[in-house]
């Protein structure tokens, strides 16, 4: 039997300097000094021993468990340092080489001018609220004086689903959604932007798909003063602390008086150029007194409230500030377009 420990002995020292991996290793230790392994088996036959014999062979086969270990431990280590060099080898950054370049995305133009006027409104007390882009008839024309027949219709040629269902045609369906959902009827200041649509070619100046932002108020005392003050500070806002506006007669439908709104051109201060074609002013959007029928029809007594509305095409505004000709240059996401607003947002 101690010709057999020898024979382990020397079996296990051997494979030790084969392995080349912390796991062979482990695997050896398993097999040889696990349960089921020889060692374990020997220690059981030496119940058939003589008690010289059990002694001579016990401390033999503590010895060579002790060596065992030892080898299995210094194995252990020599390999771990090799294998920690190896990894430290492999994972070496080559610092001469040239960097990725890294590139981050930006913020859409479209969408830095809605956070302009959004940021603008909410500092003045506005709520920003949104409404549906499959819209009913009822909300994008009729509960707006708009009734079936309306020869206002025409303008806003629409892309119907159903006889009752269409994409809205402008941001001002949610005026009367707004009103509705205002069950005790109190006070609204609202603005919602969001996008809608048209059934128009697409051209250097249309798109069947652009952007509105809403904006009403209702109140009881709400005047034309309200509204012009409003505007000019959207006005100076979006185009500078200089700016003046100039409130013109229009028609809207759901507005009595409607107005639109030119600002005065910040590119020759008035003067004329070709941006406002001599005149000395340019037109960014539409507005009005809410129509008595419209306060009527969605629940607000037009003898007790009045309020003001505006519509502005966010497309148009950053048209005009940055001097893009071809509304479609939003839409087709070019980088090179797009990256020319890649500044940190709101900065100029
Ligand atoms: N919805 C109108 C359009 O698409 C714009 C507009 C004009 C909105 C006057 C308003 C308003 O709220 O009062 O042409």
């Amino acid at each position: 039997m101690l010709e057999e420990l020898k024979q382990l002995k020397q079996e296990i020292m051997e494979k030790c300097d084969q392995v080349s991996t912390t796991k062979e290793l482990n695997e050896i230790r398993v097999e040889y000094l696990g349960k089921k392994g020889p060692i374990q088996a020997m220690s059981s036959k030496m119940g058939s021993l003589s008690i010289e014999e059990k002694k001579e062979f016990g401390r033999s086969l503590n010895t060579l468990k002790t060596e065992i270990n030892e080898r299995l431990e210094t194995k252990k280590q020599e390999l771990e340092q090799k294998e920690l060099e190896e990894r430290l080898q492999k994972e070496t950054i080559d610092i001469t080489l040239p960097s990725t370049e890294l590139t981050v995305g930006g913020v859409h133009p479209i969408t830095q001018i809605i956070n302009q006027v959004e940021e603008l409104f909410v500092s003045m007390g506005y709520d920003v609220v949104e409404g549906p882009e499959v819209e009913l008839d009822l909300y994008n024309f009729e509960l707006l004086n708009l009734p079936k027949g309306h020869p206002a219709r025409d303008s806003q040629d629409s892309f119907y689903i159903t006889d009752e269902v269409l994409l809205r045609t402008q941001t001002s369906p949610v005026q009367a959604r707004t009103m509705e959902a205002n069950k005790e009827k109190k006070p609204i200041r609202v603005i919602c932007p969001g996008k809608t649509y048209r059934r128009d070619n697409d051209d250097a100046t249309h798109s069947h798909q652009f952007h509105q932002i809403e904006g009403l108020v209702v109140d009881e005392n709400i005047s034309l003063a309200d509204l012009k003050g409003t505007l000019e500070i959207l006005a100076k806002t979006m185009f500078g602390e200089d700016r003046e506006i100039r409130l013109r007669p229009s028609f809207f439908p759901f507005t009595e008086p409607s107005l639109e709104v030119d600002v005065s051109c910040f590119k020759c201060g008035g003067k004329g150029c070709s941006l406002c074609k001599g005149t000395g002013w340019i037109e960014i959007l539409g507005s009005g007194m809410v129509h008595p029928n419209v306060l009527r029809d969605n629940g607000y007594d037009p003898e007790k409230y009045t309020g003001f509305a505006f519509g502005v095409g966010p497309e148009r505004i950053a048209m005009l500030k940055y001097g893009i000709t071809d509304i479609r240059d939003f839409y087709t996401n070019d980088l090179r377009f797009l990256n020319d607003f890649n500044r940190v947002e709101g900065g100029e």
